[in-house]
């Protein structure tokens, strides 16, 4: 289970992405970036989030601490933004918060070269998690002691349909914007030793870090237990599936890095 804290003061709106996350300070001291429960990208954004971050951090990949998050709209009472004022009023309750890294900077792969194996490793788990927000123009990847992958909610991306979720298994996944592209990712070096620590037993971890409020807009698969399942069975399907979509992922990492002639 993520560790819970209540928001005790409201900061600021961030403004870079797309979904107007608050930076708010919490009752154990900290400072977090909070999601809302009441975006327009809903509670599975704030599943994919959860699920996701906590597969990158099985697998070793940097990515910030979550918890859980109480917010009283009424924090944000000083907010001249109606937005904002919406947003949180839509989102009182149980929210995500990641923990705030003060002071990282936007990537710059000039300022910051990734080693061919690093940027293997995050294709690799983009790959397998479905997540198309890691382009040039907006990377998601911070810089701060090292590098950060934040902003996973737009992964996962069977979860929109389940009906059709099996289709998600072997589904190509599109590099061809992908922020780390260029710098020769090692994607099979890095399927030797992901493949091998992504486990069943991450898989469900990950997966018991997801509030079971947050899991009941998934009705139509059941109740939180049986979402739980069903995410489950895609990630393992999508594992299983590689033969399908990591040769071409690894064809175009290596054509890609290749220098023009
Ligand atoms: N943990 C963090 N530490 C510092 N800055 C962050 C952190 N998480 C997000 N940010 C900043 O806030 C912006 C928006 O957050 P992000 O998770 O990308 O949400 P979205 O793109 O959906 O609005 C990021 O581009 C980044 O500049
Ligand atoms: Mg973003």
């Amino acid at each position: 289970m993520l560790a819970h804290v209540t928001a005790t003061r409201y900061v600021t709106p961030l403004r870079e992405g797309g979904s107007l996350p608050g930076l708010m300070e919490a009752d154990d001291l900290g400072t977090y970036v909070v999601k809302y429960r009441g975006a327009g990208q809903g509670l599975k954004a704030l599943v994919a989030e959860v699920v996701s971050a906590g597969i990158a951090r099985g697998l070793g990949l940097p990515v910030p601490d979550l918890v859980t998050v109480d917010v009283d709209p009424g924090l944000a009472s000083g907010e001249p933004d109606e937005e904002v004022q919406d947003l949180l009023r839509r989102s009182a309750g149980l929210n995500l918060g990641i923990d705030f890294l003060p002071g990282a900077l936007d990537f710059d792969p000039k300022a910051f070269p990734v080693d061919v194996e690093m940027a293997g490793r995050v294709l690799w788990f983009d790959a397998v998690v479905g997540n198309m927000d890691r382009s040039h123009r907006n990377p998601n990847l911070l810089q701060w002691r090292g590098l950060w992958l934040i902003d996973h909610g737009a992964t996962l991306s069977f979860h929109h349909r389940w009906s059709s979720a099996q289709s998600y298994d072997d589904r190509r996944y599109d590099a061809s914007d992908h922020a780390l592209i260029d710098g020769s990712p090692d994607v099979m070096a890095a399927d030797a030793v992901l493949g091998r620590l992504l486990t069943g037993d991450l898989i469900e971890a990950a997966l018991a870090d997801v509030p079971d409020g947050w899991l009941l807009d998934e009705a139509d698969v059941g109740g939180p237990r049986e979402a739980r399942a069903a995410y489950a069975e895609r990630l393992a399907g999508r594992l299983s599936a590689r033969p399908a979509w990591l040769p071409d992922l690894a064809a175009s990492a290596a054509r890609r890095g290749r220098p023009a002639p």
